[in-house]
């Protein structure tokens, strides 16, 4: 199984998620009551606080209102796509299928698949870019720090960047 645990070695202990390649997961992430129906691609971060539903709990309702429905379930599978960040504390709802190189937002609640190459965010998700936009959009504001040591990094945002400014 090839994954590269961030910060919680718990957080997959068999719990039967299956990793088609390297994803890295952040404390705190959430595979629900049915891990083994999460399939997560290559090169996939999964950030703190998100939570992959995989049943509708709206069922237990239902089961106490007709005899004939008393056991029943409503579940989905969710998979996830090669090259994607899901961003903190999203919720990843049953059935949803997204797709590769895709940023899902902070905070949002995916309630439908997702296209390859999305920026998606907000509640419900919705499509705001395509990862060219997004690329595009960020061009002037993209710095090459991610292969620096903290300690470098540190330096160059402090006295490097004294006039830089990313306003949103
Ligand atoms: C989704 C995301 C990639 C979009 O970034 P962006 O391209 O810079 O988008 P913008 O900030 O220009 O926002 C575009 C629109 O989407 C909305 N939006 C952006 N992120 C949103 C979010 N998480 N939830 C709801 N709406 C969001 C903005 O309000 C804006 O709406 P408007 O046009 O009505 O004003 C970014 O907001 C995000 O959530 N990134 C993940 C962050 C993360 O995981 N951080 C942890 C780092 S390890």
């Amino acid at each position: 199984m090839g994954f590269k645990e961030k910060k919680s070695p718990k957080i997959l202990g068999g719990v039967g998620v299956s990793f088609k390649g390297k994803a890295t997961l952040i404390q705190g992430c959430d595979f629900g009551t049915e891990p083994y129906l999460v399939e997560i691609g290559d090169r996939v971060r999964v950030n703190n606080g998100v939570r992959f539903v995989t049943h509708d709990g709206g069922a237990w309702v239902v089961r106490n209102m007709y005899p004939e429905l008393k056991d029943v379930d409503l579940v989905g599978r969710i998979s996830v796509g090669d090259n994607v960040h899901i961003g903190t504390g999203a919720m990843i709802m049953p059935g949803v299928s997204i797709g590769n190189n895709c940023i899902i937002g902070c905070g949002s609640i995916v309630t439908h698949s997702v296209p390859d190459n999305s920026v998606v965010a907000g509640i419900p998700a919705r499509r705001i870019e395509s990862i060219a936009d997004y690329i595009s959009k960020h061009s002037e504001a993209f710095i090459h720090t991610k292969n620096l040591s903290p300690e470098e990094k540190k330096r160059y945002l402090q006295e490097s960047l004294k006039n830089y400014e990313y306003k949103r």
